[in-house]
């Protein structure tokens, strides 16, 4: 079975590009289940009930948020009747929402999981010890379990991937907007990515407009980051191939359109 992620989609242009690709991706690639890191899309910050919708319309089975899931106050108002909705698991336990989802398809279950890291981020729970009750509980149900971390440092994201090697099928990064080069499967069988990258502005930094960021660098004056509404597009994601009975990844490819790296049907 493949599963197409879609790295953190920020603002309009992010959600443009989705509402123009993943359809194009999904003929391509046959993906069973196609999942959306979602928490971005709304202005750069945070997600609506109307954005997440438009996802799950445009052919997504679960969106993953991160850092900035409360940053929306709507969230407050539909993360609990959202079902396919995940946010980072080891957010404080009275927290709305849930870490973990479970998507059907045809007689079997992938569990998906969302978590957050802790270096040079918000201090919250330990995502390693999370980690471990989710599969815990995961493995239950099912053996295809796809793990979203939200984190800044290389180190922890590819320690998270070691943790978890031959526990999981898949442990891709999201956060930092980049797309990394080193997809691999890890010897025990988990797919690895340190960050899947951005879907949004091109020209931007990070996905912000530039000029602000600059800015901020050459003068250190606080200065009011947005996300530009126009202008060039990319879009990041990758295709992972896992073996549906023994939830072991075969392959894991990078993509990444833009007019750089076109998109050939
Ligand atoms: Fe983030």
């Amino acid at each position: 079975m493949n599963i197409l992620f879609v790295g953190d989609v920020v603002g309009s242009q992010g959600r443009e590009m989705i509402t123009e690709y993943v359809p194009k991706l999904k003929e391509k690639y046959r993906p069973q289940i196609t999942i959306i890191n979602g928490e971005n899309a709304a202005g750069g910050k945070g997600i609506t009930e109307k954005i997440y919708r438009g996802f799950l319309e445009a052919g997504a089975q679960a969106v993953t948020l991160g850092n900035h899931t409360w940053d929306n106050r709507e969230i407050f108002e539909f993360i609990d009747e959202a079902k396919y909705l995940v946010r980072p698991a080891n957010f404080p336990a009275e927290n709305p929402g849930k870490g973990i989802v479970y998507l059907k398809f045809n007689t079997e279950e992938i569990a998906v999981i969302s978590l957050q890291g802790r270096t040079f981020m918000p201090s919250i729970d330990c995502p390693f010890k999370k980690a471990d009750e989710l599969i815990q509980e995961a493995k239950k149900r099912t053996s295809i379990i796809f793990v979203d971390f939200h984190a800044e440092a290389t180190s922890e994201k590819q320690a998270m991937g070691w943790y978890l090697d031959g526990r999981v099928s898949a442990v891709v990064g999201t956060h930092t907007h980049v797309q990394t080069a080193d997809n691999r499967i890890l010897p025990q069988g988990t797919a690895y990515l340190t960050d899947v990258g951005m879907t949004g502005p091109y020209d931007g930094i990070l996905g912000v407009e530039r000029d602000a960021v600059l800015k901020r660098f050459l003068t250190n004056l606080p200065v009011r980051f947005e996300v530009p509404k126009e202008g060039r597009k990319q879009l990041s994601a990758v295709l992972i191939e896992i073996d549906k009975a023994s939830g072991k990844a075969k392959k894991i490819n990078r993509i990444l359109i833009n007019d750089d790296h076109p998109f050939f049907s």
